[in-house]
């Protein structure tokens, strides 16, 4: 199974893309919703966090482990490496490297407070396009706004002027989507920064990455494969479950799902 996990459930929208390039691979997900945010936590929490989610994750059985949490991928990613044995995939990379190679000139990154505060982005893009100017900004309101489900009213579309007003004066090329629920979003930022700039969207550029990894180890794909075909059903677990949590889950993935709840950590 591959095996996925986020603080919560935008990391669905990794699933959702897994769904959409790899139909037909199982995918075992945990949302950690009892510790959610992670957004606004400290780098060692949230590398505490990790560990345990993708250590759950081992249990269940995942043979390779996509870290969908933008916070999580920027400051946990080496962590988590390090406490599994499975190939580890994270987010931040892959949308490095498409944001370079769409330009080399002017990048935004927008993600949580704990994302851009870790400067991992601006980091990365320096090795990936040397000559880029890069500009950071926390969108800490649209977290709340993608899960009160306000996709598109006119208070959402105020704030993500207001958010997004600095890297549109940057003019900026490209803009990466730095957090796990603002693909929900991409409607209202693409109005908001204006239709010169070009938006990244970490969920699809992760699992074109890890696709093309699989189809490089046939044994591995091989096996994920045949999980699939012997009737192996995707699982969802979450360590925190509320009604609106199964209503938000069912409605980001266009259909019914189980949220199964589980304790955290797990020996
Ligand atoms: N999953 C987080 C991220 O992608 C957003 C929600 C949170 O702060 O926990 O950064």
């Amino acid at each position: 199974m591959i095996g996925i996990f986020d603080s919560g459930l935008g990391g669905l929208t990794v699933v959702r893309e897994i769904q959409r390039q790899m139909p037909g691979y199982p995918v075992v997900y945990l949302g950690d919703t009892a510790r959610m945010p992670y957004g606004n936590k400290s780098p060692r929490a949230v590398a505490e966090f990790a560990v345990q989610d993708a250590r759950f994750l081992m249990a269940q059985g995942a043979k390779v482990i996509v870290i969908a949490c933008n916070t999580a991928s920027a400051v946990a990613h080496d962590a988590v490496r390090r406490a599994v044995k499975v190939p580890v995939f994270e987010v931040v990379s892959p949308a490095v490297r498409a944001a370079a190679a769409i330009t080399a000139g002017r990048i935004g990154v927008i993600g949580t407070r704990a994302t851009i505060g870790s400067g991992v982005y601006e980091k990365r893009l320096k090795i990936a396009a040397p000559k880029a100017k890069v500009f950071g900004q926390a969108c800490p309101l649209f977290v709340p706004l993608v899960e009160e489900g306000w996709l598109d009213q006119p208070e959402t579309l105020a704030i993500a002027k207001r958010y997004l007003l600095p890297l549109k004066l940057r003019k900026i090329d490209a803009l990466i989507l730095g957090c796990t629920h603002y693909p929900f979003l991409k409607p209202i930022v693409q109005r908001a920064i204006g239709p010169n700039t070009r938006l990244v969207d970490p969920a699809r550029e992760t699992v074109a990455t890890l696709k093309r990894y699989l189809e490089s180890k046939p044994a591995l794909l091989k096996e994920l494969h045949a999980a699939g075909r012997r009737g192996v059903r995707d699982r969802y677990f979450v360590s925190d479950v509320t009604p609106n949590y199964r209503l938000l889950a069912s409605r980001w993935l266009g259909r019914d799902i189980r949220l199964k709840e589980t304790h955290l950590p797990c020996s």
